[in-house]
């Protein structure tokens, strides 16, 4: 069982659309500003009775309804969010009570910011590999407009909301499957918790950040590329943390990639930390543009500082 395949997907957004004209007209920036040094044009934001776990809850809840599994067959539960609601519960035991998946099924939490879906599928796989079962929860969810001063214009214009679901299986047929992981203590990327007492809004040093992700992205592809003996020619999908359009942009360049390969779907949903790969994942199956058999990798980098790899194989629902 070397092998990793992803079976089916989920996604949810909150209905709350926040436009860049709307951002205008709180803090002093513009739709012309934000679209070209980012080319995010609208966001999601969560309404007073949502919140990354009740995201997370519906995500999940579709992506294992598409799967055709029942949830005893989860045999963990993992989740990749800096935006949970509750210290505990985590927002993965909050799906596993939601969803009722079997008491024996471990659930935990994931903090690794923007790489957090490729760390969490990560952990996910190696459960999988350790205490055996062949079907994994991944959800990346985030709350970011509750952690965001909305005064800030250098950080406000950035970030969304939603949440994204995956569910994995190990596999023994044609599918590839290969991890990076990395870290480097920074906070280039900060947000407080409870000891910054009351307001603890996002802060980014976004010139070292842009710079930081422009050397990591390209060296985790190339990692687990080189892993599996793969070429980006063999790749149907790029996925990668939807940051900032040139982020990617500067990376396909660098590559010299075909830039159809790399979705990008930051224009409708800003930049969602953990959530942003799979909701892009979920949007690709759902439009029938991710097709069986295809291969996709995964990228993220982000808060921490960290960043990851992943790749593996699509089998569809
Ligand atoms: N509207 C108008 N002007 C603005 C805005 C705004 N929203 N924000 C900043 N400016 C101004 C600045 O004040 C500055 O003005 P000045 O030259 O008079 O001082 C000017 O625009 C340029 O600001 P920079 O910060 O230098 O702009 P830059 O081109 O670097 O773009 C950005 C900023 C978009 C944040 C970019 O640095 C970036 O994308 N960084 C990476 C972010 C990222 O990848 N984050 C991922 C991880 S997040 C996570 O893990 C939680």
């Amino acid at each position: 069982m070397n092998g990793l395949q992803l079976i089916a997907t989920g996604g949810a957004l909150p209905e709350r659309t926040v436009t860049n004209e709307d951002l205008s007209r709180m803090v002093d920036t513009s739709d012309e500003w934000i679209t070209t040094r980012t080319g995010i044009r609208t966001r999601h934001y969560c309404g007073d009775a949502e919140n990354a776990a009740t995201l997370a809850i519906s995500a999940a809840r579709q992506a294992l309804e598409r799967s055709g599994l029942a949830p005893e067959d989860i045999a963990c539960c993992v989740c990749a969010t800096l935006s949970a609601p509750d210290a505990t519960p985590s927002v993965a035991c909050q799906v596993q009570r939601a969803l009722h998946l079997p008491e024996g099924c471990p659930a935990l939490d994931v903090n690794a910011a923007c790489s957090g879906f490729v760390y969490g599928a990560a952990v996910a796989r190696g459960l999988l590999a350790t205490l055996g079962g062949a079907y994994a929860l991944v959800i990346g969810c985030e709350a970011l407009s509750r952690l965001i001063d909305p005064a800030d214009r250098s950080t406000c214009v950035l970030f969304g909301d939603g949440a994204g679901a995956a569910v994995f299986a190990l596999s023994d047929e044609d599918a590839p499957f290969a991890v990076t992981l990395g870290a480097r203590g920074d906070d280039a990327i900060h947000a407080g918790g409870p000891d910054r007492k009351g307001s603890a809004p996002i802060t980014m040093d976004g010139k070292a950040v842009f710079r930081f992700a422009v050397d990591a992205l390209p060296r985790s592809l190339n990692k687990i590329l080189q892993e599996t003996g793969l070429t980006l020619d063999d790749l149907d999908w790029v996925v990668c943390h939807q940051a900032n359009s040139r982020i990617i942009d500067h990376c396909v360049k660098h590559l010299n990639a075909d830039a159809s390969k790399f979705y990008k779907n930051m224009d409708r949903h800003g930049n969602t930390s953990a959530a942003s790969i799979p909701v892009a994942l979920n949007e690709l199956a759902e439009t029938g543009k991710l097709k069986p058999g295809q291969k996709v990798a995964c990228v993220g980098f982000g808060g921490g500082l960290t960043w990851g790899g992943i790749l593996f194989g699509y089998k569809g629902d």
